[in-house]
Parts: structure tokens; C-alpha cells; sequence
């Protein structure tokens, strides 16, 4: 079988940017912050994405370029069937990520909605509360999950590499105007206060719960730990330099997310919302937004535009997951690929259903698949390359590079002793979160 390559050099980076860019760093990025404590949660997971989110990053596309395959068939083409397990946790992760990243795209798909019809004038908050949860979050789940399933299943991998490569720059653009927007209203400073200036007793205090959330996040927001990169990095050539693309990756994704708080947590502080409790809510960034597009010059087309872009950005991410369960289970069961992706579709929709109901289930939800199915996937990963695929890796890791530098070393040191360690510990709090 001749496997298609990606049509343009940039086709790849543009695909895995597509799928790195998402709610994970607009919606979930800030209000796990103000969940977490603000700028020691901003510190540790800045910390987690150099030292554990780029080095798993580049595992994953080692294994996908080496082996020219998805995570089930990975595997089994670079000699080592029995660590297919890895694909099967990947694609339970995919499952339960997708069934509630889809509610909050309905969330964005009302938002679009509201800013051409004003519907969020006046309380935000109780406009985010009927939302957020019922009849109307459950009809735009059903909208979103149909759009995703519709791109899947034409396989128009080209009209989402051009709608990643517009709403990349576009989020940017917005967000920067966001940020201008915030620093000029007044009351801001507890704002950037709680967002900037870190606070050692709170991590003092709180460890236990930043270092998983922090860890999750880190995950969460770069597609990894389930199988997508492999994937993408399938059908790439070997003359791609893979640090070079994954450094890019990083640095687009988590720039977006620290632009993400810095507009924020000053609208809340402005707005005079308590950055604790109403930054820390899954409503923050929706809430804060709508507020501020309310009053800013030319607001609510500023709001429409914005929620547009979000809404691609959160597409694009979806795709990734459809598309790797969608594969997995293709792969796995030998069926055709239209009505499993339909099929699967719909059983996403329902297992998503209690979050369209219920905000308790879709903190649920997120936190098990982050902080635990994500993170093992990352660990299983991490210990077949570091410990069975070690020589293969640097290789291959060297490909397009001509051979292995000093990074590569304290790569594969990284990913034979740092990353497995850190994710035991971050695995071991976060499952004692749940025994508690
Ligand atoms: N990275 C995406 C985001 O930040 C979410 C995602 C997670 C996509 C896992 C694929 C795999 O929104
Ligand atoms: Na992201």
C-alpha cells in the first residue's frame, strides 16, 4: 500500500498545530490556572512543557515516523506487538476527551450565535449557565459532534490544513488585541497580580493538586499522550528535522495559552469577579469574554470574529481525536471507515451527554482522562522508547539532522529516567485524589 505524504512541507506542522491549538489553551489553560492557584500553576506547568511535553513529544514522533503507522499498527511494524496496549489507553483516552471537548464547541457554536444576535447582553454569567448545561448544550453538542464526524468522514485533510494555517495567526492577532484591549481598563492589577507574580507558599501548600493539573494540562494542550502525533508524524519524510517541528509546536501552543491569561484574568479583575472562585470555574474565560466584548468599541463583532476562530481552533483538535479513534478501531476491527466513523460519532455523543447536563461530570470527565489516562499513555510511551527502543530512537531522531547532537543524549536520558519518574509521582497524586 502506498501511503500519502503530507502534500505541502508545511502540511504537517500545520496539522499538528491544528490539533495542538484548541480549548485546551483558551478555555482550559486559564481556568485551570485559577483553579490551581494562578502564576505558581503558570510556573510548574511552563516547567512540565520544556522538561516532560517536548521530550514526549518528540517519543511520539519518533514512533510515528519510524514505524509509518498509527499507534495500533506502530507497534507491531517496529518488532514489538505486545506494547500495542498503548494505542488501546490512547484511544479510551480519545473517547472520553472528545465526548465533553465537543460540549464546550457547542458552548463556542452558541457563542458565535449570541455575538450576531446579542444574546449575551446584560448578566454573562447567567447567559454562561444556560449554556453551559440542558437543552441547549446538549443540541449544540449534537452540531458540534456532526461537523466533526462530516470532516472526518469526507477526509478533507486539505481544507483543515488551510483553516488551521488562517486561525492560527487570526487567534493570535485576536488575542494580542484582547490583551492591548485588558491592559487598558481599570482595576486590572489584582489581575496580573494573581496571573504573574508567583506565590511559593501556594505551592508549598498545594503540590498534591498543581503538580497533576499542571501535568495534565501540559499533555492536554499538545495532543499528547494518546497516539495523535504518532499518527501525524506517519506520513512524514525523512528529511524533517523533528526538533526543529516539535520546538515550533511547543512554542505556538503555549504562547497562545499565556496570551489566553493575559486577557483573562484582568477582564475578571476588572470586571471586580473574584479571581479564586470565578477564575477557577469552567466559565471564567466565556464569562470574562462576553463581559468585556459587551463594553469594548465594536464588541460584539470583535466577539463573533473571536468565537469564530475558536470554534476552528476547537474543529481542528477534534479531527485529531476522531480521526485516531476513528483509526484505531478501523484498524483494529477491520471495518469500514464511513460507518464507523459514524457510528462511533454517535456513541461519543452519548457518552458526552451527562456533561451536557451536568458541569460536575464534565470536571469529571476531564480531570480523569488528563491526569490519568493521558499520563499513562505518556508513561507507557515514554519507557518503550527509553528502555526497548533506545538506539532505533536516537536514529531516527537524528534523521534530517545528519545524526545525534548533545540534545539527543539528554533526550534519551530525559525520556529513560525524568519523564517515567515524573509521571509515576504525578500518576500516584492524582490517583489518590480519587481514593481520597
Ligand atoms: N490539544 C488540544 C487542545 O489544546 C486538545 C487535544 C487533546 C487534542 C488531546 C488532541 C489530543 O485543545
Ligand atoms: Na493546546
Amino acid at each position: 500500500m502506498v501511503r500519502d505524504t503530507w502534500a505541502t512541507r508545511t502540511g504537517f506542522i500545520l496539522a499538528a498545530v491544528g490539533s495542538a491549538v484548541g480549548l485546551g489553551n483558551i478555555w482550559r489553560f486559564p481556568f485551570l490556572t485559577g483553579e490551581s492557584g494562578g502564576a505558581v500553576f503558570v510556573v510548574v506547568y511552563l516547567a512540565l512543557v520544556a522538561l516532560i511535553g517536548l521530550p514526549v513529544m518528540l517519543v511520539e514522533f519518533v514512533i510515528g515516523r519510524r514505524s509509518e503507522r498509527n499507534p495500533v499498527g506502530a507497534f507491531r511494524r517496529l518488532g514489538h506487538p505486545s506494547w500495542k496496549f498503548a494505542g488501546a489507553i490512547g484511544a479510551l483516552a480519545g473517547f472520553i476527551i472528545l465526548s465533553y471537548y465537543s460540549v464546550v464547541g457547542g458552548w463556542v457554536l452558541q457563542y458565535i450565535v449570541a455575538s450576531f444576535s446579542g444574546g449575551y447582553t446584560g448578566d454573562t454569567g447567567a447567559f454562561f449557565v444556560q449554556t453551559a448545561s440542558g437543552t441547549n448544550a446538549i443540541i449544540y453538542h449534537a452540531i458540534f459532534m456532526a461537523l466533526v464526524a462530516g470532516i472526518v468522514s469526507l477526509g478533507v485533510r486539505d481544507g483543515l490544513e488551510r483553516a488551521a494555517k488562517l486561525m492560527v495567526p487570526s487567534v493570535i492577532v485576536l488575542l494580542v488585541i484582547l490583551a492591548v484591549y485588558a491592559a487598558t481598563l481599570p482595576d486590572t492589577g489584582p489581575g496580573y497580580e494573581f496571573y504573574l507574580s508567583p506565590n511559593v507558599d501556594t505551592f508549598a501548600s498545594d503540590a498534591v493538586n498543581i503538580l497533576p493539573a499542571a501535568a495534565g494540562q501540559a499533555f492536554f494542550t499538545l495532543s499528547l499522550g494518546m497516539g495523535v502525533m504518532i499518527t501525524y508524524s506517519s506520513y512524514l519524510g525523512e528529511d524533517r528535522n523533528l526538533l526543529n517541528d516539535s520546538l515550533i509546536i511547543v512554542a505556538i501552543d503555549t504562547f497562545i495559552a499565556i496570551l489566553a491569561g493575559l486577557v483573562t484574568f484582568p477582564f475578571l479583575a476588572s470586571q471586580g469577579q473574584d479571581l479564586v472562585q470565578d477564575g477557577g470555574g469552567a466559565g471564567a474565560v466565556f464569562i470574562s469574554l462576553a463581559a468585556a466584548f459587551e463594553t469594548m468599541p465594536a464588541g460584539h463583532l470583535v466577539g463573533g470574529v473571536f468565537f469564530i476562530m475558536l470554534a476552528v481552533a476547537a474543529l481542528t483538535s477534534a479531527f485529531s481525536i476522531l480521526e485516531m479513534v476513528v483509526s484505531y478501531v478501523v484498524d483494529t476491527f477491520d471495518i469500514a471507515r464511513v460507518p464507523a466513523t459514524l457510528a462511533l460519532a454517535a456513541i461519543i455523543f452519548v457518552i458526552g451527554l451527562p456533561t451536557a447536563m451536568d458541569l460536575n461530570y464534565l470536571d469529571a470527565y476531564d480531570k480523569f482522562a488528563n491526569n490519568i489516562l493521558l499520563i499513562a499513555g505518556g508513561l507507557v510511551l515514554s519507557l518503550f522508547i527509553g528502555w526497548v527502543f533506545a538506539s532505533d530512537a536516537l536514529e531516527e531522531l537524528g534523521q534530517g539532522r545528519g545524526g545525534n547532537g548533545g540534545f539527543d543524549t539528554y533526550w534519551i536520558n530525559v525520556v529513560r529516567y525524568v519523564v517515567p519518574i515524573a509521571l509515576l509521582v504525578t500518576l500516584a497524586l492524582a490517583i489518590q485524589e480519587y481514593v481520597e
